[in-house]
């Protein structure tokens, strides 16, 4: 399926654009010409950063303010085509130890803003990062959309009923709005200022410094891990896909890794650091969901998507990345 034209000229709002996927999703829609605006909060410890972009900030209009901010949200939403709605809190770990600064942005803000579309501009069409995390432990691998939904954690919870919000709000007042539920993802433009979220990125710069990957348990689980660039094609197909609205769609791999053999291959990507196992710290263990592997047949069938950068040139260009940009992340 072709996207380039749909978004050329096009009002597109990014929520969360100077974050790691919505900026590099940024990126893509200032190559298709479209007019993009971006709100972000640049909340600390949060993945916004002015640098993600530097690049292209003559061509992107940059808002800094709150989704709880009801008086901005409103104002932001209305004459857009596309919202690409990702600003979140992100950290499993996190929600569970401040879990109200979850629900409020989370749940909330989700509010704030679908009210925001309600009032000011119910004909946009919004693309929602939904997350792996809805499902919780699996019962089968690899998982489709009807698997159950049973979060382990309240990050999980939450990004579910923002789901949940956003259809409802599809079903009564029409708002058109999809859902990816994003996999494990890993690339240029990541926060890596520490490991509470986006571990396969905090990994490399542990490599990186020449410092010790902790591997909890054997690290025999299973996992699924997309590049950037991948994730954000499928949300400008998404977008661009009348098909997919009003419902939801997972993204995969289509090649799942053992967690054991990603620190390695890490590591050789870096050409530094060691790893050592360790048990399993409780905040850990209480969330960890055991092997993940995602069927992302239903959304490849709408829209052709596959991914298409393998495992070992993702980390590749994401170490290079890294390597040349240090200090802007460290
Ligand atoms: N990266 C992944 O592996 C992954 C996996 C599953 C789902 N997701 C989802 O994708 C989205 C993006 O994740 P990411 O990895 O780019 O994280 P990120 O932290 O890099 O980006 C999120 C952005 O949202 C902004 N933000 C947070 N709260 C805000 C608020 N109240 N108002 C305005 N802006 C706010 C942050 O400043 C940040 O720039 C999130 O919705 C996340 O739940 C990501």
């Amino acid at each position: 399926m072709i996207h380039s034209e749909k978004y050329k000229n096009k009002n597109v709002l990014i929520t969360g654009g100077l974050g790691f996927l919505g900026s590099n999703l940024a990126h893509r829609l200032v190559e298709l010409d479209a007019n993009v605006a971006i709100m972000d909060a640049l909340l600390p410890l949060y993945g916004g950063n002015l640098f993600n972009v530097e690049d292209i900030k003559e061509k992107t209009a940059v808002n800094i303010s709150d989704l709880r901010d009801e008086a901005s949200v409103n104002h932001l939403v209305e004459g857009k085509d596309y919202i690409f709605h990702i600003a979140a809190q992100t950290s499993h770990v996190d929600s569970m130890i401040e879990p109200f600064t979850d629900i409020d942005i989370n749940c909330r803000g989700n509010m704030i803003f679908l009210e925001a579309c309600r009032k000011y501009n119910q004909k946009v069409k919004i693309i929602y990062a939904g997350t792996r995390g809805q499902y919780g432990r699996l019962e089968y691998t690899p998982v489709d959309e009807k698997h159950k939904m049973e979060p382990v954690d309240i990050y999980g919870v939450n990004k579910m009923a923002a789901e949940h919000y956003h259809f409802l709000y599809h079903r009564i007042h029409g708002i058109k709005a999809t859902s990816l539920r994003i996999n494990n993802t890993y690339g240029p433009r990541h926060q890596m200022k520490h490991g509470k979220y986006g571990i396969l990125n905090w990994f490399i710069r542990l490599a990186l410094d020449g410092g010790t990957i902790k591997v909890y348990g054997e690290g025999n689980q299973l996992r699924d891990y997309n590049y950037v660039d991948d994730v954000a094609e499928a949300f400008l197909l998404a977008g661009a896909s009348d098909g997919a609205y009003g419902q939801a769609f997972n993204l995969g791999s289509g090649t799942p890794v053992k967690f054991i053999d990603l620190v390695k291959k890490v590591l050789m990507a870096a050409g530094s650091g060691k790893y050592e196992k360790v048990p399993w710290p409780k905040e850990r263990a209480d969330i960890e969901v055991g092997d993940y592997i995602a069927d992302y047949g239903k959304f490849q069938e709408l829209t052709g998507w596959t991914p298409k950068v393998s495992l070992d040139s993702g980390l590749a260009s994401t170490v290079e990345y890294y390597k040349k940009y240090k200090e802007k992340y460290w």
